[in-house]
């Protein structure tokens, strides 16, 4: 589905990140792979043949870094671009007075201004192939409204409004953009999440049980195939039927 195409997939360290960089690859994408944990990046890299690039997206220097070495790589064009990397774990469980302004901050920092800033850098790109597709990883707690994350929710749903937004921007040279919501998945970086809350998905979903990251990431190919054009501007909820859009 994705031969010879050109994927850029920050955050692909490890978790969902890494789940995406197995399957973009073994759909046949020529990927790069970027993060800010650089040695964990590598090794993720290396297990699917992929180039390793690292950014630390709170950084406007760093994305505008990646983004000059990207198109080196490319030679200017760029099929795909799947904005994962993002501040994601160990912020939630803290009401809405508690939450710290310097990580409230850091994490609109990476997960909003990062995303537009990691789009932008590739916006020359992936209008120069003729085909680009970007891919947002969003999250369903910004559509039913997850209590004790506000900072996270807040940003998740800044990243599917600049999804319709940017849809325009991008549409009339054919570059489409879509996010993904995914619910709570089965990646280390929600261990540290109440039980309670896993039992909420487990028992909420049309298809009940826990959601492996694997479950998600064939969508997110098609995603960033030619024949997902037709989709731009939507968020598509991806959790087994938790929330529904
Ligand atoms: N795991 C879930 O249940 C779940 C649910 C919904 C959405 N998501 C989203 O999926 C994506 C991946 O999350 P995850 O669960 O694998 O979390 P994670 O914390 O394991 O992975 C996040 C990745 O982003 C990277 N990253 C963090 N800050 C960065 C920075 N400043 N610069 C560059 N890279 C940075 C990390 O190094 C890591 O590789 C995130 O966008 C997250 O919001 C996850």
């Amino acid at each position: 589905m994705l031969k010879d195409r050109h994927i850029l997939l920050t955050g692909a360290a490890r978790g969902l990140g890494a789940e995406i960089a197995r399957s973009l690859a073994g759909h046949g994408a020529r990927l790069i792979v970027a993060d800010i944990a650089e040695d964990e990046g590598r090794a993720t890299a290396l297990e699917v043949g992929a180039e390793f690039l690292p950014v630390d997206l709170a950084d406007p220097a760093s994305i505008a870094a990646l983004g000059a070495a990207v198109s080196e790589l490319t030679h200017g064009a760029l099929h795909g671009l799947v904005n994962n990397g993002a501040i994601a774990t160990g912020i939630g469980g803290i009401p809405f007075d508690q939450i710290e302004i310097d990580s409230w901050d850091l994490v609109h920092r990476v997960n909003v201004r990062g995303t537009w800033l990691m789009t932008r850098a590739c916006a020359p790109m992936l209008r120069a192939s003729g085909s680009g597709r970007v891919v947002n990883v969003a999250s369903d707690t910004a559509l039913w409204g997850a209590p004790n994350l506000l900072s996270y929710t807040a940003s998740k749903g800044a990243v599917m409004a600049m999804t319709r937004s940017l849809s325009r921007e991008l549409g009339p040279d054919r570059v489409g953009i879509t996010a993904v919501a995914p619910g709570i998945l089965t990646t280390p970086s929600t261990d540290y999440v109440p039980e309670a809350r896993h039992r909420l998905y487990s028992e909420g979903r049309a298809v009940p049980g826990p959601q492996a990251p694997g479950e998600i990431t064939d969508v997110i190919a098609f995603l960033l195939s030619e024949g997902a054009l037709t989709l731009t501007g939507q968020t598509l909820p991806v959790n087994n039927g938790f929330v529904f859009k």
